[in-house]
């Protein structure tokens, strides 16, 4: 986690004139206090000196300034988009358009934080080169600095191995594996059986022996995920995976209550959702006892002009 003194950048508080909050400009200056870009190799020395990494998702602009204002290592645009935010009820329907536009919205947000945007399902599985116009398109167009895939088949290591000898960095991603999930039979642990775990322990050093800078683990028994941890020279990044990984993800929505349903390898650090409903409630109050808009919200000009203005429209005289 980066903890260096950090300056985050506030939205500007003179809200006094005619131009609305949205459009005001947030310039992004680097601090001189904030360390600069991390990148994979940060990573990789985190995991040698034993400092834990820090990823949690994003898949806007706020949410990517609140990642990186509280000092996370990476961001991930993960598929969850698809879940938690397209309110689809699997990865499988997110497309490399939406993924594209959420990386450029996150990636835009972020000064130091590393970027790794998901490929998302059938964008990679099927062929090498569609893999590599997709990962192109992340990274250029949505500006990200290293792509996520999810599994260890022979074309997607192939894909590792093309994507990083053309420069982009490859994040692997094992166990459960959202987008295999009709294949999986649910979103279960894996690995819980010994010729399931060496399967996974071999498609682990397959996906380092490719190029792949990091792997994620998820729903992966503990002892497992340690011994993989053990054993690669790669950060394992885990989720429901123990506590033994190089490092943690998160979905950022389960982490603020955001997400109607908890998963057990998750726990709530805020109740975002029931704020919003609260501070919607206020206000529709507060519309339909004309509390809202209150004088500091509300714009004049003097009466001679609004008389002016009826007088010239009723003469048809508008330009
Ligand atoms: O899409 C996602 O959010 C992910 C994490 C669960 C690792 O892949």
């Amino acid at each position: 986690m980066n903890t260096s003194p950090d300056t985050p950048q506030e939205a500007p508080s003179d809200t006094s004139s005619d131009t609305p909050a949205a459009a005001v400009a947030r310039p992004h200056t680097p601090s001189p206090a904030r360390p600069s870009r991390v990148t994979v190799s940060t990573l990789q020395a985190q995991k040698r000196e034993g400092r834990r990494i820090v990823m949690v998702t994003a898949y806007d602009y706020p949410m990517a300034r609140s990642a990186e204002a509280a000092g996370v290592d990476a961001v991930l645009v993960g598929d969850s988009l698809g879940m938690v935010v397209l309110g689809y009820d699997s990865t499988l329907p997110v497309t490399v358009d939406d993924m594209v536009r959420h990386t450029a919205a996150v990636s835009r947000a972020c000064e130091c934080v590393l970027v790794v945007a998901d490929m998302p399902f059938m964008s990679y599985q099927s062929d090498v080169s569609e893999a590599m116009r997709n990962a192109y398109r992340l990274v250029v167009e949505g500006g990200g600095h290293a792509v996520k895939l999810e599994g260890a088949t022979a074309t997607t290591l192939e894909a590792v191995r093309r994507l990083v000898g053309a420069g982009i960095p490859v994040m692997g991603h094992l166990g459960l594996t959202p987008q295999s999930v009709n294949v999986l039979g649910g979103y279960r642990t894996q690995g819980k059986d010994a010729p399931r775990a060496a399967r996974l322990i071999s498609d682990a050093a397959a996906l380092q022996d490719a190029g792949a800078f990091a792997v994620v683990l998820e729903l992966v028994p503990a002892e497992l995920a340690e011994r993989i941890t053990a054993r690669l020279d790669i950060p394992t990044i885990g989720i429901g995976a123990g506590g033994a990984c190089d490092g943690q993800v998160q979905v950022a929505h389960d982490l603020l209550g955001m997400s109607g349903f908890l998963p057990r390898h998750a726990t709530r650090y805020a109740d975002l959702s029931a704020e919003a409903t609260r501070a919607f409630k206020a206000w529709a109050d507060d519309v339909v006892s004309e509390a809202f808009p209150a004088e500091s919200n509300t714009t004049h000009v003097d009466s001679a002009t609004v008389a002016q203005a009826e007088s010239l429209a009723g003469r048809g005289e508008v330009r």
